[in-house]
């Protein structure tokens, strides 16, 4: 299916970093079971604490910069693809994939809550809180729950998987909307839909094809076929 695919889309989550090193949120060493979404991850916790909040981002930054694509990125990265990625880690990137749509954003992109520049910054570790020119605040360029996705960023996901011929779902917990429901969008729109994931999910009953194990193994068994 894949071969014979006119157009594929992937949508990832962090189960993809895994390998790499990145924590995952959910499950047992997720992120979410040491901290809480609602102290660091929400526009009103920045506004409460923006120096906890970037301390928390600054250390994932520190953490990321330290790690390197693993094969499930490699892999993707040769597959001609649109990749909807909910991933801020820019492994994907790194990898040599080019059409990336990262729907909740970056973790490599500050914005200035004053006057709205943003500007990419890949140092491992950052003054806290970090300003931009003009003395404003900076905030992580990340979407916070909450918070709305970009409308051009999330339109262009919407598209690729309306279009899409097979849809690959991989290191996702799809739990988390509006990105979960790419997934049924994609399905009533025609596509076939191939899971990876070291466990069955929300979606496991929903789907064509269910993969169980690492995505570090399974994409790259996928793809060179
Ligand atoms: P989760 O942590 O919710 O889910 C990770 C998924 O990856 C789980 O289903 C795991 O079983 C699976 N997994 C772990 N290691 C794997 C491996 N090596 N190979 C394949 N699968 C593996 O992460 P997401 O689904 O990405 O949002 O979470 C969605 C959103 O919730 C994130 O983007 C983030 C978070 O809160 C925001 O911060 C807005």
């Amino acid at each position: 299916m894949l071969a014979e695919a006119r157009s594929i889309a992937v949508l990832t989550g962090a189960g993809v970093s895994a390998e790499s090193g990145v924590p995952t949120f959910r499950g047992a060493a997720g992120l979410w079971r040491q901290f809480r979404p609602e102290d660091l991850a929400t526009p009103e916790a920045f506004a409460r604490d923006p120096k906890l909040c970037w301390e928390w981002y600054d250390w994932r930054r520190g953490l990321i910069a330290n790690v390197l694509p693993n094969p499930g990125h490699a892999a993707l990265a040769k597959l001609e693809c649109t990749l909807i990625t909910q991933n801020v880690d820019g492994l994907h990137q790194s990898a040599g994939s080019k059409n990336v749509i990262e729907v909740h954003g970056s973790i490599w992109l500050l914005r200035c809550t004053e006057c709205g520049r943003a500007w990419q910054d890949f140092s491992p570790s950052l003054e806290i809180p970090p300003h931009c020119d003009c003395g404003g605040l900076a905030r992580p360029g990340v979407v916070w729950f909450g918070e709305n996705l970009n409308p051009k960023v999330w339109a262009a996901a919407e598209r690729a998987v309306r279009t899409c011929d097979v849809l690959l779902v991989a290191g996702t917990s799809a739990v988390v909307y509006p990105a979960a429901g790419l997934v049924p969008l994609a399905r009533s729109a025609g596509a076939t839909i191939i899971e990876i994931n070291l466990e069955a999910t929300a979606l496991s009953h929903s789907v064509d094809f269910a993969f169980t194990g690492a995505s570090g193994v399974i994409l790259p068994q996928l793809v060179d076929r």
